[in-house]
């Protein structure tokens, strides 16, 4: 009888603990890009890895070459893309380049998602230019799922990217255009020897960039380094799955949710 009322009790702190690790599993499911519509394993049978795709251990494309890390992919020519401007824009306008290069290396619609330059396994490299991993299976962005995931070349009807953040004035930290979040809110740090900025969002980590920051990419600004708006600002390619969290929004890969334009809201003063 006391054997069985241990076990009982045992039982309960088991079951305990698995529902905690279930519910632990799921905190850890939110916003992965296994099952989100970056997950492109979904689409072919020739392997099951979802990083591929994107990034490889070994063999990736320089640093020089573009800045994404360790990028697995052919990277498309800059020249080709047309951005936004306008006659109220303040910033500097840069060439396409940063992380927003990567993501149009598949949201161009120009090359097959598969091209990879280190497939899974061993060997398999194709230095620069990458290889269909399953040509019958995943072509161009535009015919997988429709359109809307295919920007084309004329940028100039999206968001501007490459664009210098609020008409920077190069000292970090300074109050910058009123149109923009500047002062204190525009968080600086030099890390690893080169100047960062984001700003904060939500409630935690204040003062350390995460993910759920909306991000600026430090690019070269006529020999000053400055905090560019670019894809990787307003999304994060790994925020994917995960339903309606108030941090990174399932839909659209968001940094953070739009939420009565609460992502707009984060840089401008509107
Ligand atoms: C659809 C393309 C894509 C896939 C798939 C992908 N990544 Fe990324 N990843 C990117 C891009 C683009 C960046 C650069 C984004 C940035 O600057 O924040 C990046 C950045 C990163 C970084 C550095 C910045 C950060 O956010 O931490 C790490 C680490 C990383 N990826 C790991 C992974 C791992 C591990 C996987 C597989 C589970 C993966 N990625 C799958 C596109 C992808
Ligand atoms: C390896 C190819 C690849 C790369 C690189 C890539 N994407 Fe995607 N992306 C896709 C595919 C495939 C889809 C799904 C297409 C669709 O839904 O029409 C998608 C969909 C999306 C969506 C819409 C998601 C939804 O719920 O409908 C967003 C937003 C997005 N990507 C942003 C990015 C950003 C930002 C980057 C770079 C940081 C990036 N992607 C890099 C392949 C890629
Ligand atoms: C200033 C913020 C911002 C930047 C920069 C930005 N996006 Fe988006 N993007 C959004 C928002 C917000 C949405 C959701 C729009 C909606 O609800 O239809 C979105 C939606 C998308 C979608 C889904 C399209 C749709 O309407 O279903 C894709 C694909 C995408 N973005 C890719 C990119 C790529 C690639 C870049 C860089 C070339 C980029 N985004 C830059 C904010 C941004
Ligand atoms: C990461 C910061 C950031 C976020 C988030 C952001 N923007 Fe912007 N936006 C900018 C910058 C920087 C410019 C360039 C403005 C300039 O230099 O005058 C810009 C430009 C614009 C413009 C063009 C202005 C012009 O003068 O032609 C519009 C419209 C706009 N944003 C709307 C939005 C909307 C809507 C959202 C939310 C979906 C959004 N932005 C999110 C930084 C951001």
């Amino acid at each position: 009888m006391r054997h069985l009322v241990r076990m009982v009790a045992i039982l309960g702190v088991v079951l305990g603990l698995t529902s905690l690790l279930g519910a632990m599993a799921q905190a850890q499911t939110v916003g992965q890009i296994s099952g989100s519509p970056h997950d492109l394993s979904s689409l072919t049978t020739t392997t099951d890895e979802v990083c591929v795709f994107c990034h490889t251990p070994h063999q990736a494309q320089s640093q020089s070459a573009i800045e994404a890390p360790l990028w697995n992919k052919a990277i498309p020519n800059s020249a080709l893309f047309t951005t936004y401007d306008s006659t109220t824009i303040d910033g500097t306008i840069l060439t396409l380049g940063s992380v927003s290069i990567a993501c149009l290396s598949c949201h161009d619609g120009s090359q097959a998602m598969d091209v990879v330059i280190n497939a899974p396994g061993s060997r398999g490299v194709t230095p620069t230019t990458g290889a269909e991993l399953d040509a019958l299976a995943i072509g161009a962005i535009g015919t997988i799922t429709g359109t809307a995931g295919n920007l084309g070349v004329d940028l100039t009807n999206d968001h501007p990217i490459g664009v210098q953040y609020g008409g920077f004035e190069v000292v970090a930290g300074t109050q910058i255009d009123p149109d923009f979040i500047g002062g204190a809110a525009l968080q600086n740090a030099t890390i690893n020897g080169a100047q960062r900025w984001w700003i904060d969002t939500g409630a935690t980590n204040i003062g350390t960039r995460d993910k759920n920051d909306v991000i600026f990419y430090t690019r070269d600004n006529g020999g000053a380094d400055q905090p560019f708006v670019e894809c990787g600002s307003c999304h994060d390619p790994h925020q994917g799955a995960g339903v309606g969290t108030a941090t990174g929004s399932a839909v659209n890969f968001m940094r953070i949710a739009n939420t009565s334009s609460d992502l707009c809201l984060t840089c401008h003063v509107k």
